[in-house]
């Protein structure tokens, strides 16, 4: 094991809030859940989702809190500094591959917005109708110019990253994440006046328990991971930087309630537009990129609108790939002993061999079929894999590690507002949440989708 070099911590719990709600608030947000909700029915989709961050996302990302602050070290090294040398380590190393293949797809979609920012700029999408706006985005995604976009994202993302975490997100986030609030909330007021928007309202709202099958429950429980960046170890670094008055509990719920926000707003603001212009909800991943460009063109100014809104969403993912990134190079940097250049290199390098691979699964690689397999699109494989099966994994290792592995009376003083003094409610009931209700509910909900 290399020895870490001394942490600088967070200056201000302003600062906790704006990087941890930075890494939570991305495409996650504004592309994913839409387009997941979509595919998954809606409003069945939505309650499950909302209760999988109550029951699971806020207990386990109080976990990697915990155990991030009290051991100050990246996900590989926090399991190795309360159990050396024993087979827990190993449970960093599916961190920081999740994070990885995260990154990768991630990156693609963030060159996506890249794409429409430049297109919007120079007024391209302003006199498009909206079958044209279709099929802009179906001739764009099986050229060769989604692969440039993916690079130019991840490239940027090193200069970023290699520069250190801590001055560039924290002051990044704190400006952009109310910007693109007030911006999402323009532009839900906008939808609500749609005609279209009852419709899209009771798609999203109405609850139809009908609808509840497995596939749905692991999906909502895949968003919830992804929406809130648990599982990989990427909170768990970040709070690494806390220092021991960062009130842990409080933070997590703050984090939680804005994420899920932001999502709930994406929702308003795209399903009146699907039923408004009969876009068909289910549309999958580019559901976002061929709605939103519409409602822009209807607003007077839509092209401002449509660039500053693809510009928001590429700072958006920039704070969030920063995050997933750092969870990488703090291991290669921690525990190989690299410098941080070259192992910000090294994680973005593989970033943009998987990443292109992504990026031409809707093109070259589209028809692509493997043995036992059949047909075989690398995206989604990155995306279900990582997001439904490896995240929720992750969170069972943490879970189990946090709450039974570290010690009671560590964990407790973690998770109180004030080390002195009776256990909070939350001292009391997440441990039971991290032993039992996790481990199991993850458990079952695999065996069930089997
Ligand atoms: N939560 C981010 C979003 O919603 C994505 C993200 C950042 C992430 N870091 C992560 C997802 C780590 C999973 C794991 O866009």
């Amino acid at each position: 094991m290399k020895q870490s070099s001394p942490r600088s911590l967070f200056a201000t719990r302003l600062g906790v809030i704006a990087t941890t709600v930075g890494s939570a608030v991305g495409l996650g947000n504004i592309w994913r859940f839409p387009y997941e909700a979509g595919v998954h029915g809606g409003s069945a989709f939505l309650i499950l989702y909302i209760a999988f961050i109550l029951i699971l996302g806020v207990p386990v990302l109080c976990a990697e809190f915990a155990l991030g602050r009290s051991t100050h070290r990246g996900v590989f090294g926090a399991f190795s500094a309360i159990r050396p040398r024993s087979r827990w380590r190993w449970s960093g190393l599916i961190a920081v591959v999740s994070s990885l293949m995260i990154l990768s797809f991630y990156s693609v979609v963030a060159g996506w917005t890249l794409e429409y920012f430049i297109v919007s700029v120079k007024g391209g999408l302003s006199s498009l109708s909206d079958s044209e706006l279709h099929s802009l985005f179906s001739s764009f995604i099986v050229g060769w110019r989604p692969v440039g976009w993916t690079i130019v994202f991840l490239l940027i993302n090193y200069f970023v990253t290699a520069r250190g975490v801590q001055k560039g997100v924290e002051r990044l986030s704190n400006i952009l994440t109310p910007m693109l609030f007030i911006l999402i909330i323009a532009f839900c007021i906008n939808s609500l006046l749609l005609p279209g928007a009852s419709e899209g309202l009771a798609f999203l709202f109405h609850p139809d328990f009908s609808k509840i099958t497995p596939s749905v429950v692991i999906g909502a429980m895949g968003q919830a991971f992804f929406s809130l960046s648990l599982g990989s170890g990427v909170m768990l670094t970040y709070s690494s930087y806390f220092t021991d008055h960062t009130p842990i509990v409080r933070s997590a719920m703050i984090t939680a309630s804005l994420d899920t926000l932001i999502a709930i707003l994406s929702g308003i603001l795209i399903f009146p537009a699907v039923f408004t212009y009969g876009v068909s909800p289910a549309e999958g991943p580019t559901l976002v990129f061929e709605v939103l460009p519409s409602i822009f063109n209807r607003l007077p100014g839509g092209m401002i609108w449509s660039a500053l809104f693809f510009f928001m969403l590429f700072l958006a993912s920039l704070t969030s790939t920063m995050s997933m990134s750092e969870c990488a190079v703090t291991y290669f940097v921690e525990e190989k002993g690299m410098r941080r250049k070259s192992a910000t290199a090294l994680t973005i390098a593989v970033a943009v061999v998987f990443g292109t691979l992504c990026a031409l699964s809707f093109s070259s690689l589209s028809g692509l079929t493997l043995p036992f397999v059949g047909s075989f699109n690398i995206f989604n494989f990155f995306d279900y894999t990582s997001s439904n099966i490896l995240l929720p994994v992750g969170g069972i290792l943490v879970s189990v590690f946090v709450g039974r592995i570290m010690s009671r009376s560590q964990l407790t003083k973690q998770l109180s507002a004030r080390p002195s003094g009776a256990p909070s409610i939350a001292a009391r009931i997440i441990p039971f949440i991290l032993c039992w209700v996790a481990p199991v509910l993850i458990t079952i909900i695999f065996l069930v989708n089997l």
